[in-house]
């Protein structure tokens, strides 16, 4: 089984500041998290950004498509005045930018690829390709079979954008992001040869949670924001999840 940290900052700061910014990961690393999970998708010229939603106007103001705009353009929107006043001119930051600030601090990546609808295998192999060019002393580091908190690890809702990161990176793992678990979920992480299997705990069982378990792969959950609940699926053996509340869970919560 690879190595978690227990509890991740998602989206970098949780509620406390705008997502999938550098003032997010600033935001996490004061609430003493090393460990946050971020999403990623290409720019309208193929360049890896912080983003989740694939059109603008929730996050940043306006109206556009991220996969229509260059990195360049993306750099001079205002991704922070949504959130508070004090965020505005927060810019979209690159994948490679969040890299760099992460390593420099010392924080653990779990890097959410979020393809817009269509560019799924490109966006797959694009972000691995450049995640391998970023972490190649890592990779060769690396000592197969030990777990590693290093490497960062990839997740995500399509299969294939995994397919691709798996042969563009195959040394960095895999989580597979289900918001449902299927029957035929083994089978699933087996063809991604992932190391780990990342759930919405809404739809988390007991019984499932000792099911998956017993196959001795990882098991994630999004997004726990109750320290009762938390308690609950650490105490049916899941292993790390993410939250929002990173003022309500701490990083040592136990
Ligand atoms: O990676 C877990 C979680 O972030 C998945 O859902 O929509 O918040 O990216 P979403
Ligand atoms: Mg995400």
């Amino acid at each position: 089984m690879w190595f978690y940290p227990r509890i991740i900052a998602h989206r970098g700061g949780g509620t406390l500041a705008p997502e999938n910014t550098l003032a997010a990961m600033r935001c996490g690393l004061a609430h003493g998290f090393h460990a946050v999970e971020f999403d990623v998708m290409l720019s309208g010229d193929g360049v890896p950004v912080l983003m989740h939603d694939p059109d603008f106007g929730r996050t940043v103001r306006g109206r556009g498509r991220v996969c229509d705009t260059p990195a360049a353009e993306l750099a001079a929107l205002d991704a922070g005045s949504w959130f508070g006043p004090q965020f505005a001119g927060e810019p979209v930051p690159t994948f490679e930018q969040v890299v760099a600030f992460c390593k420099a601090n010392n924080i653990w990546m779990n890097v959410e690829i979020k393809p817009a609808p269509g560019v799924e295998t490109h966006t797959g192999h694009v972000v691995a390709a450049l995640t391998q060019r970023l972490f190649a002393a890592e990779i060769a580091a690396h000592v197969p079979g030990r777990n590693d908190s290093v490497l960062p690890l990839f997740s995500s809702f399509s299969f294939d954008a995994l397919q691709a990161a798996k042969e563009a990176a195959p040394g960095i793992p895999r989580g597979f992001l289900l918001d449902t678990v299927p029957p035929d979920w083994q089978e699933r992480l087996r063809a991604l040869e992932a190391v780990a299997l990342h759930t919405n705990h809404r739809h988390l069982t007991e019984r499932l949670a000792c099911a998956i378990k017993a196959q001795d792969v990882g098991l994630l959950c999004y997004t726990v924001n109750t320290p009762q609940r938390a308690h609950e699926i650490l105490s049916w053996g899941v292993d790390a999840f993410c939250t929002d509340r990173i003022d309500l869970i701490g990083p040592d919560f136990a």
